[in-house]
């Protein structure tokens, strides 16, 4: 038997200020996205910006349910929307915002599980790699280079 290391490598930007022009920018699209999100039951809104390579930019932010698991994130929001209406273009890059509506979120908030499996299915539908940039609503920018980065071991259509 033997012992195997995964390793993930991360960007952290101090600020939103140290980001390039047009992730900044997307950042500001996915902020906008942020406080149009529908959560009156965790009170915790997310917004995503996904960047395509035509140069759209399309925008998604969490939807609640009373029926709690009927709701959907702000990544798969976009991500899905993003699918469905430009299925042949490829998607360069994301930008996540989340926080909270009672208390402050510095921290940077990472995509959820089920976001990475999703993100991930269409980063090996194009071939090509989905820069993932997150933040909370201040503070550190994390930016990945790749949604496979953030999910190791994952499972894809190369299994089935
Ligand atoms: N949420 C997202 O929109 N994206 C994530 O990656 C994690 C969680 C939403 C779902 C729910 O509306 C709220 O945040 C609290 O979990």
């Amino acid at each position: 038997m033997k012992e195997v290391n995964i390793e993930s490598k991360l960007i952290v930007f101090d600020s939103f200020d140290e980001l390039p022009k047009s992730i900044a920018s997307l950042m500001e699209k996915a902020k906008e996205a942020r406080l149009k999100a529908y959560a009156p039951y965790s009170k915790f809104l997310v917004g995503a910006a996904i960047l395509l390579d035509n140069g759209e930019i399309i925008t998604g932010s969490n939807q609640e349910n009373a029926s709690y698991p009927s709701g959907l994130c702000a990544e798969r929001t976009a991500i899905y929307y993003t699918g469905a209406q430009f299925p042949n273009a490829k998607i360069v890059s994301m930008a996540i915002t989340a926080g909270s509506q009672t208390h402050e979120t510095s921290t940077p908030i990472p995509p959820c599980g089920a976001c990475r499996q999703s993100i991930a299915e269409y980063e090996f539908k194009q071939e090509s790699p989905i820069e993932i940039y997150f933040m909370g609503t201040s503070g550190k920018v994390v930016k990945s280079h790749s949604l496979a980065n953030l999910l190791p071991l994952g499972f894809d259509r190369s299994f089935l």
